[in-house]
């Protein structure tokens, strides 16, 4: 299998994972304060080239990674030392609709030199992340990106608790971020796939592990474009949780951990190989394009005796319980791109043509309506404190993981078949055709967005709002 890190052949430290270091942050009664700093930074850093230059969360990429406990009150005072105006975004997280960072929609942009303090309770414990909301599939790949860790009471007992953030860059021979962004190639079919691969924004060939440990892994798709299939080669990592949602422990199917934008998914590892041992990490989700991201290189030097006990399940978040006997349904069919079978859909209300779309920047829809990002009349209203059930279909060729802000549901149904674990998401990836049904009480009230994590799909027009009130 190639090892591939394309232009940027890896010099990579022993240890990975410079530890996602951690912003001044004062705790006053529960209170906990951090500061962000949206500016010019690098990324790319430790690959033995120079590094490039970057938009980040105070200086590198990714920005702090923000810890809390469940229950503590959060408080982000943000600002934009950019050029350009920012907004950031709390990925997955279920706060006040005011908090949730959306341009025009929940918030004024903020402008270069302006702040905006962010503020709500974290009372889901599990992993999140942070990112920008404006121009985003600019602003993303440019590295506007942070993990928001809250932590559970009772945790896994583990003897390391690590972050992957992973992400893939689309770097010119110069060593610079390619400015191809908004290109309808990208938009209309899978989006911004990169040719360089970050984990925490730099290239790695190895992650140093202990014979006998066992490891919490934190992953997180911060990629625009790109979907993940990891396999531990010679390790049978056990899923908890599901983007910060616990699950019932179990193995991945395959044995390949699917992760795509915007998801996260926690694994327990226990390091059963021996000193001196290498495994590869994997990434086959693209069958004609499978690749090395790294080695799990054990040291050498005797280990510890390694954890026996079973794995038990973290307790769940307070999440109300959807009432299917008492649900409304509502379809979505997600339509358009390259290969698909859109031949017309609505923009700005005027019947338009694949190629009339192509010309405006847009291919795709969501109930035959294209969004443009100035139109933003919700496309479903929901009763605040009801059950809902979206029967949702890709009638697409491509991937597209679907993601609601503001709440979490439950994926009940695959192509008419009931899910294994009745998993809680925020980010649901589609396969092309696939068919899917989620539900969720709609709890909190306010207009959210409800978009494909492809970003390049999102401005071409896979996106809408969901009002509940
Ligand atoms: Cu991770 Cu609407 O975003
Ligand atoms: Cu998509």
């Amino acid at each position: 299998m190639d090892r591939r890190s394309f232009l940027f052949r890896s010099i990579a430290p022993l240890a990975l994972a410079a530890p996602v270091g951690c912003t001044t942050a004062v705790r006053t009664r529960g209170v906990r304060e951090f500061k962000l700093v949206a500016m010019a930074g690098q990324a790319l850093t430790d690959t033995g080239k120079p590094a490039i230059p970057a938009w980040t969360y105070g200086g590198s990429v990714p920005g702090p990674q923000l810890r809390v406990r469940q229950g503590d009150r959060v408080r982000v005072e943000v600002t934009n030392r950019l050029q350009v105006p920012t907004t950031v975004h709390w990925h997955g997280v279920r706060l006040p609709n005011a908090m949730d960072g959306v341009p025009h929609l929940t918030q004024a942009p903020i402008e270069p030199g302006a702040r905006f303090v962010y503020e709500f309770d974290a009372v889901d414990a599990g992993t999140y992340w942070y990112h920008s909301h404006f121009q985003s599939s600019e602003q993303l790949d440019r590295g506007l990106y942070g993990t928001l860790v809250v932590e559970e009471p009772r945790p896994v007992p583990v003897d390391r608790d690590v972050t992957w953030v992973l992400d893939d860059w689309r770097i010119t021979a110069a060593g610079l971020v390619s400015e191809s962004f908004g290109n309808t190639h990208d938009m209309a079919h899978a989006g911004r796939i990169g040719n360089t691969l970050t984990v925490n924004g730099s290239v790695q060939d190895r992650f140093a592990v202990c014979a006998g440990e066992r490891l919490r892994l934190r992953l997180v798709n911060a990629a625009n474009a790109r979907i993940f299939g990891l396999r531990f080669q010679g390790h049978r990592p056990m899923v908890i949780a599901i983007d910060g949602q616990p699950v019932q422990p179990h193995e991945p199917e395959g044995g390949r951990i699917v992760v795509a934008p915007g998801m996260r998914c926690d694994l327990v590892i226990d390091a059963v190989g021996r000193p001196g041992e290498r495994h590869e990490v994997q990434d086959v989700f693209y069958p004609r394009e499978q690749y090395v991201l790294m080695d799990l290189a054990y040291a050498s030097g005797a280990g510890a005796a390694g954890r026996t006990q079973p794995l038990a399940a973290l307790a769940g978040n307070p999440l109300p319980e959807p009432d299917l006997k008492d649900a409304t349904s509502h379809e979505i069919v997600f339509g358009g791109g390259m290969m698909g079978n859109l031949h017309q859909a609505l923009l700005d209300g005027k019947p338009t043509d694949m190629r009339g779309l192509l010309r405006q920047g847009k291919a795709w829809a969501i109930n035959g309506h294209v969004s443009a990002s100035h139109h933003m009349d919700p496309m479903l209203r929901l009763r605040l404190g009801r059950t809902y059930v979206l029967r949702m279909h890709n009638d697409t060729a491509w991937h597209h993981p679907i993601h609601l802000h503001g709440h979490a549901f439950r994926v009940l149904r695959r192509n008419g078949q009931p899910t294994r674990h009745r998993e809680w998401q925020d980010t649901m990836l589609m396969s092309p055709r696939e068919a899917v049904e989620v539900a969720f009480v709609a709890d909190n009230p306010g207009s959210w967005m409800f978009h494909c994590h492809i970003l390049e799909h999102q401005e071409g027009g896979m996106m809408g709002v969901v009002e509940v009130a």
